[in-house]
């Protein structure tokens, strides 16, 4: 593997993720084909990775390549580590082991009824008038929900959990937002301490991380890393499929159709899309990738999208199809650190597409008024649409 440093100079993930689908793609086969590791000096530098084999090599090697110091580039700035997606062996594993039980497949079927409700609900308050924004009325507050639902809190709390929900779905730096979850999380802490539930929170509480009780700070934390991963991720993926199915009518029909057909047309509209599109890693100490040495401390880019657009991996990936088998796809990440809430981000997406295109069968995109923005994903802040009233 070779280092072109003059493409790599240039390389600023931010500013390529910002642009329309089609260029992103065809930045990102460039310089794949290019050199698949290339060094930029963008946000105080740091080496991209380009091709699916080197980013699973590294996703894996917890060896070798630390989240701890944070996995996004530029650092998102919140005052604290955030597990356990900021951690390492063996602590990531003391951390993640225990919560698994609340996002294994089980235990998300018995949410589906529950969202589904909140789904009904929210089209439901704009499915007469015959205009809605699909962005800000259905696919940022339902993750919101979704979190209250995760946290064992009343439908009146839920309510109240949308203001701070989506200030930071649209700004995760946002401080006011910020110290309203805080305080939010910090009151469950008091009210899970003195009367524990068989919930997400409780289960928190129980942690045991290198022989200690899980701290105070740490509870925060792990709510806050748990919600904020929960929020613009589900959001987003739905507002780029509605996108993706305005502009493909014929896909759209066939699973309106076919409804049994959703859950695989999602996982292969999440690769072509891919709305988290890379995370980053730091170097623990002088490691070789491919014919390149890297010294201590430095960071790594994983450009999961790069990788989901591989051509060595997935034949023709700029096509959608929905039936493309396998589909080993980076979407929710790879290795120990593989997305916590995947089963539940499927099943609200599930439950969204279903929905919209029994609900809202000719919804159109007024593409002029689509707000586009770069958090952690590739955001769509606002999706005007128009549709026949029911
Ligand atoms: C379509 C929606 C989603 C996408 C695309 C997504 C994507 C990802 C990715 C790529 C990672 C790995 C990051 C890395 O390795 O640095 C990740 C980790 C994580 N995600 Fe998701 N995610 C989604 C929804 C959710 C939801 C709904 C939750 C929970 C409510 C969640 C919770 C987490 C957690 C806790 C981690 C860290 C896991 C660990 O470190 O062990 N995600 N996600």
């Amino acid at each position: 593997m070779t280092i072109d440093s003059e493409t790599g100079k240039n390389f600023d993930h931010l500013e390529v993720f910002d642009q329309q689908q089609e260029h992103v793609l065809a930045e990102l086969a460039t310089r794949r084909s290019e050199c698949p590791l290339q060094h930029t000096d963008a946000h105080g530098g740091f080496w991209a990775l380009f091709d699916y084999s080197t980013i699973s090599e590294v996703a894996r090697d917890t060896e070798h390549f630390s989240s701890i110091g944070g996995v996004v580039i530029p650092p998102h700035g919140f005052p604290m580590e955030l597990p356990p997606i900021e951690a390492d062996p063996p602590e990531h594993g003391q951390f993640r082991g225990p919560m698994l039980r609340h996002f294994s497949p089980a235990a998300v079927e018995k949410l589906a009824g529950p969202m589904r409700e909140m789904v009904v609900e929210l089209i439901g308050r704009f499915e007469t008038k015959g205009v809605a924004d699909l962005a800000k009325e259905l696919n940022i507050p339902f993750p919101g929900m979704t979190i209250g639902l995760i946290m064992g809190v009343s439908p009146d709390e839920i309510e109240k959990l949308k203001g701070w929900t989506y200030k930071l779905m649209l700004d995760l730096s946002d401080l006011e937002a910020i110290g309203e979850a805080l305080a939010f999380f910090d009151d469950l802490y008091t009210r899970r301490v003195a009367e524990p539930a068989d919930d997400f929170p409780s289960t928190v509480l129980e942690l045991v991380i290198n022989d200690e009780p899980v701290t105070h700070e740490q509870f925060l934390a792990i709510m806050a890393m748990v919600t904020f991963a929960g929020l613009e991720t589900t959001a987003n993926s739905a507002s780029h499929i509605f996108d993706v199915l305005d502009q493909q009518p014929e896909l759209r029909k066939l699973l309106a159709d076919q409804p049994d057909r959703i859950p695989n047309a999602i996982e292969e509209l999440l690769r072509y899309i891919s709305p988290l599109p890379a995370s980053s890693r730091t170097t623990k100490c002088p490691v070789d990738l491919g014919d390149t040495q890297l010294g201590a401390g430095e960071r790594i880019l994983m450009n999961w999208m790069a990788a989901n657009h591989d051509p060595v991996e997935f034949e023709s990936p700029g096509t959608i199809d929905i039936d493309r088998f396998p589909n080993r796809h980076y979407v929710f990440g790879a290795g120990p650190h593989r997305c916590l809430g995947l089963h539940l981000a499927r099943v609200q997406l599930r439950i969204m597409v279903k929905e919209v295109l029994a609900r809202l069968p000719d919804y159109e995109i007024e593409r002029t008024g689509i707000e586009r923005y770069i958090g952690v994903t590739r955001g769509i802040a606002a999706l005007p649409i128009t549709f026949t009233p029911s």
